[in-house]
């Protein structure tokens, strides 16, 4: 297979590697750390993921909780037949730390490239490397390392709602993909009216505020009496309107059935971080995540619910257009 270009996105000058990093003709250098090609200044406003993912570095993981939910969801939203992506190029962006990317590796064929704006690239690392199927980079969407149109397969999981500009975002995705190759996303999604109307909309202007340290103690510190009051609230047929307001993450919406106690807690305390920490916060229509999709270049685009065990998320797919 033919290696990828890689470009230095400020100048969009090729970039080569040397045993320093990846550097441009002009010799501007992106060092390599810990099996990651750094292209970033700083982690910006993705600092509390990085914190997030590093301190909950395997929690998610299919391979390490025995639980099969990261393959479950990947295969069920994008569709991929596990065999067809022998020798594809997949982009992954926004990676965490790495559940989608260790589904890839295990399941799959394909050479995977795997970007993360924060310093959760790391933990990535930690999880999935080394292997020479994986390349690793953090860098923003914004400014990706890469020549546009090169890969066969591109899909962002979890991240759009968490960025500055949605649809920039979905812009930047889609010139990635080859023509004929696919996208596809998911996204936290705007159901109605009543979607801002919980715990999450109404704390987070002033927890994302918090150091990560001290909302980390703080759910910390309360989790039990959470779970106790989520669970309670859910015995006496109030959970569906009260758990709403509860500051603590959806229990039942979205984690495993047979989890331990002690698997349950640490799940907990990371999606209630997950949701009071980030700078954004943007649910999206998926009908408008469809126009964006079809604005900038795609065809046969599809959004909608996909279930997946006991679960359901909001996904928009499609297809770029050949030229
Ligand atoms: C909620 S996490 C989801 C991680 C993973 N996809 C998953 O579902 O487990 C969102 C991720 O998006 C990353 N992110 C946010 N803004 C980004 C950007 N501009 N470019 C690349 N990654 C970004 C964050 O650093 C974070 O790791």
């Amino acid at each position: 297979m033919t290696p990828i270009t890689l470009i230095n996105p400020f100048n969009q000058k090729p970039l080569r590697f040397t045993d320093a990093g990846l550097t441009d003709d002009a010799g501007q250098l992106f060092p390599q750390k810990d099996g990651v090609h750094i292209m970033v200044k700083n982690q910006d406003y993705t600092g509390n993921f990085g914190y997030q993912w590093n301190r909950f570095q395997t929690t998610q993981l299919d391979n390490i909780s025995g639980i099969s939910l990261s393959k479950d969801r990947f295969f069920a939203e994008t569709g991929w037949d596990p065999k067809a992506l022998d020798g594809q190029r997949i982009l992954e962006v926004g990676s965490g730390a790495g559940r989608f990317t260790q589904v890839l590796l295990a399941h799959t064929n394909a050479d995977v490239y795997s970007v993360d704006y924060s310093e959760a690239v790391f933990a990535n690392y930690r999880n999935n490397g080394p292997n020479n199927r994986l390349h690793l980079f953090q860098a923003s969407v914004y400014e990706l390392p890469f020549a546009p149109a090169q890969f066969d397969k591109v899909f962002c999981f979890g991240v759009l709602q968490h960025t500055p500009d949605v649809e920039r975002t979905v812009a930047s995705l889609i010139s990635m993909v080859k023509p004929g190759g696919e996208l596809v996303v998911d996204f936290y999604p705007i159901k109605g009216w009543w979607t801002k109307l919980h715990a999450k909309y109404i704390f987070r202007p002033f927890t994302k505020k918090m150091s990560h340290e001290k909302l980390l103690s703080l759910i910390n510190k309360n989790a039990d009496r959470l779970i106790g009051t989520y669970r309670f609230f859910d015995r006496i047929g109030i959970g569906r309107f009260a758990n709403r307001f509860l500051p603590v993450c959806d229990i039942k919406g979205t984690l495993p059935e047979n989890l331990n106690k002690t698997q349950l807690r640490e799940m907990v305390v990371l999606d209630t971080f997950d949701m009071f920490s980030p700078e954004y916060d943007q649910p999206q229509n998926i009908k408008t995540v469809v126009s964006w999709f079809k604005k900038h270049d795609m065809e046969h685009v599809w959004g909608g619910y996909i279930n997946y065990d006991k679960y359901q998320a909001a996904v928009v797919k499609g297809t770029r257009k050949k030229i």
